[in-house]
Formats: structure tokens, sequence, C-alpha cells
């Protein structure tokens, strides 16, 4: 309203700002775009922490579309050697991180972005489990939500083959041979997806075109489809309570405030806690403990060295905990193909979501015990898939011989099917609360 009131003044007032307004708008909706965004764009009252992470995702999808851009400038996609040994591309990011100026700020400000999205996504998905954000009338930004997760997912694993180290090149590896457990087509469609027999220079050529424009365009055109949804129907809140249903004589929520100036204000404190963790991991832990960047991918790629173990980086373990469970041939189809089915799965019952909870009321404020306790289990095992996947599969919990990984992968992924599955059923039993006329809000 303010900005509103700036803007008016601005547009009568003749001045040089005021009629280039009016010449903008007579041409491009720009007033009524900022005023249907951001300055009329009625948002609830009671945002709390977990309605940061919306703005963070957005930020570090900015810093890593920057960071990438001068990147590119400097990086080579190509496997070949060059005259000391070492392949052109691995030798592109040492000589970013050694020569060029501030390429190695640019180059762990994109790795450590990479962490940063999911740890951001992550929280922001989980906000959406707490507080209903996926039930009706939101299930196409949830949708659109697991989407965006999907092309993350495949960004930064190609993303991931481009410093052509160890782990890039094994990583990959594991990961392509894993088309070839889908019956008839999947050894033809493993050699499609690498451009050849072995993960090699034609690999990394599309991988670099997908990471750089395809995947990227794709993702930036559903965060625009994601926030019309949400600017549509309006925002959810930690009391799960719709604001559209009671309006003032203008039409205007009454539990709703203009999200500019109040959360960009607001956001702004978040963005600024973000960076100073940010650039912390940045300039003094940029491999994150070898979580953010592997110590095995300080090795250039040597097809006939094959490290003793190969794990995704964090932010996939958990998933591929769930691939690694599956030890088990059902029917005439191998472990292998069951693992993909298990590791896709697992994303894509969460978007299953909106139509898998019946509860009565959103938020977790009003919902039973049943709710909470299997949420925190399913919290749990999630982080225990995570931490499994980072270890050999012959890892067993504190060296006892009866606390086999594997066996634990299983039960927690057979747990995290079940809390889905089994969803429609206890969601509707639980013991709810009613939900309030009004938000909630000191
Ligand atoms: C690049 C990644 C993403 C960006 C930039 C992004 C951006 C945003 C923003 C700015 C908001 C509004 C502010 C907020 O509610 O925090 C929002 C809301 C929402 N997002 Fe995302 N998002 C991303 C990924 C996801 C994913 C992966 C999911 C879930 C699968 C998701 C689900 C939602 C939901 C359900 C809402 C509405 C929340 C509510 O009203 O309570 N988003 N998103």
């Amino acid at each position: 309203m303010m900005a509103n009131v700036v803007y008016e003044k601005y547009k009568s007032d003749g001045s040089f700002l005021g009629n280039l307004l009016e010449w903008v708008d007579a041409r491009f909706p720009a007033t009524s775009l900022w005023r249907a965004h951001l300055s009329e764009y009625y948002a609830p009252k009671n945002f709390n922490f977990w309605y940061y992470f919306g703005s963070l995702a957005l930020l570090v999808l900015v810093i890593q579309i920057v960071t990438g851009i001068f990147l590119a400038m400097n990086y080579k996609p190509d496997a070949s050697l060059n005259a000391y040994g070492v392949p052109v591309a691995f030798a592109s990011v040492s000589y970013i991180m050694n020569d060029v100026s501030f390429g190695w700020l640019i180059r762990y400000m994109h790795s450590t972005g990479a962490s940063a999205f999911f740890i951001v996504v992550y929280m922001h998905m989980f906000r959406g489990m707490l507080y209903g954000s996926y039930r009706k009338p939101r299930e196409l930004i949830w949708i659109f939500g697991i989407m965006i997760f999907l092309c993350l997912m495949a960004e930064a694993f190609m993303g991931y083959l481009l410093p052509w180290g160890q782990m890039s090149y094994w990583g990959a590896q594991v990961i392509v041979n894993l088309f070839s457990a889908i019956p008839l087509i999947g050894d033809p469609l493993s050699v499609w997806v690498r451009g050849d027999f072995v993960i090699g220079d034609s690999t990394l050529n599309r991988f670099f075109a997908l990471h750089i424009v395809a995947v990227p365009m794709v993702l930036i055109g559903l965060v625009v489809a994601h926030l019309l949804a949400l600017h549509e129907i309006g925002s959810n809140n930690p009391d799960g309570v719709e604001i559209k249903k009671l309006k003032d004589g203008k039409g205007v929520p009454l539990d709703g405030i203009p999200f500019h100036p109040y959360y960009t204000v607001k956001d702004i404190v978040g963005v600024a806690v973000f960076l100073m963790i940010f650039f912390g991991v940045v300039c003094f832990a940029p491999e994150g403990g070898g979580f953010f960047l592997e110590y095995n991918n300080f090795f250039q790629a040597d097809s006939m060295k094959t490290p003793p173990h190969i794990a995704p980086v964090w932010y996939f373990t958990p998933f591929y905990s769930m691939l690694r469970a599956m030890v088990w041939d059902f029917f005439w189809l191998d472990a292998k193909f069951w693992g993909v089915v298990a590791m896709g799965g697992g994303v894509v019952i969460l978007g299953l979501l909106p139509w898998l909870d019946r509860a009565p009321v959103k938020s977790i404020r009003y919902r039973g015990s049943i709710f909470k306790t299997l949420l925190v289990i399913f919290v749990i095992s999630f982080l225990i898939l995570g931490f499994l996947g980072t270890k050999g599969p012959e890892y067993t919990f504190f060296g006892v011989s009866w606390l086999p990984g594997t066996v634990i992968a299983q039960i927690f992924t057979v747990y995290y099917f079940l809390f889905f599955l089994t969803m429609p059923w206890w969601s509707r039993i639980d013991a709810c609360k009613p939900e309030p006329e009004r938000l909630t809000w000191k």
C-alpha cells in the first residue's frame, strides 16, 4: 500500500519518473504486476521461521545461475588428456580455482550452492508437510514443487560429472547403469543416455549442454508456474486456516497483510542470516567435511581405477539407500530393477501426498498424536536412510554385527513407503482438534 501511495504520487506529479512510469504502464502491466504479486498480494500475518525457505530457494537459484554463467566462461567440457596427461575438463576446474581472479570464490559458491539448494528445499518441503500446504486447493503448487525437485536432482547429478574427478566419473557410471535395469530396452537406453558404452567425452558434452541450458530453463519455467499457482490461491500458513474466507468491505482478507513491505522486509532477515552461514561455509569449509565436495573428486577421473567406495553426494543418499535396500529378485526381475523402482517411487510418492492425506485439518497444530508420532519416525527414517547411503553396504551400526546397515535400511525403506501408503487410513482416524476461525497470532 505504501508503495502504491508513492507510485500514485509520482504518477500524477509530472516529474520525469512519474511520466516514465505512466509511459511504461501504457505499454506493459508494470504497476498491475507489482500490485498483484507484491503490494496487494495479501499473505497471512502469522508466517513463521518455516516460511523463510521459499524466498531462500529463489535466492539460491539466482546464486547458482549467476555463478554458473561465470564458471562457464572458463570451464571446458572436454575429456581428452592435455600435454600433462590431465583431462582438459579437470584441468579447467583447477585453472578456475588457481588462476582465474576470484575463480575459487565463484566455484565454491556454486558447489556450496548445490548443497544449500537441497538443504533449503528439503526444509521448504518439510514445511509443506507440517502445515498441510499440499492439501486442496494447493495440489498444483505441490505438483510443480515435486517437478522442481526432480529437475534439481537431474541438474545436480549432471553438474557433478563436469569436474571429471573420480567421483564424477564413477558416480555417473553407477547411476547411468541403472537404466539398464529396465527390462527389454534397458541396455540400449543406457548407451543412448551415455552416448557411448562407457561414460566418456560424449556423455560429458551432453551433460554440460543439459546442465547449463536445458534443465535450468525448465527449472525456471517450473518456478514461475509454482509461484503463479501460489498467487492464484494464496499462501497457506502455520494454522492451515484459509484467510480468504473472511474479508473486509474492500475484499481484503481480515488476517492478511500486503506481501510488500511486510514480508519483503522479513525475508531480508532470512537472507542476511543465510548469507552469513553460506559465506562461512564457502570461505572456511567448502568441502563441507567431504559431504559437499567428496575427497575422491579431487583426483582426476580414471576409468582403470574404481574407487573402493562410491557414494553419491549427501542429498541423494536417502533415495540411494532405498535403491540398495532392495536385494531380492521378484518374479522374473532382478533386485537392481526393484531398487530403481524403490528409488524412483520414493520421490514420486511424495507427489501423491495431496490425495493420500485425508485429515479434516491441515496444520500439525490441530492434528492428532498419530500424525505427530508417525511424522517424527518418518523424519528419523529419512535421516538414517541418508546416513546409511553415505556408508558402504558392509556398514554395521556401532560395529555390531547384528545391526547391519542393509537390514536397517530395509526396515526404514519399508517404513517410508508404509507411512504414505497407509496415510489414507490413519489420517482419517487420528483425533484432530477443531481449526480456529481466525489465525492465532501474537
Ligand atoms: C527452486 C525451488 C523452489 C523455489 C524457488 C520455491 C519457491 C517458493 C516460494 C517463493 C514460495 C512462497 C513462500 C513460501 O511459502 O515459503 C513457495 C511456496 C510453496 N512451495 Fe515452493 N519453491 C521451490 C521448491 C518447492 C518444492 C520442491 C516443493 C514441494 C515439493 C514446494 C512446495 C511449495 C508449497 C506447497 C508452497 C505453498 C506453501 C504455503 O503456502 O504454505 N516448493 N515456493
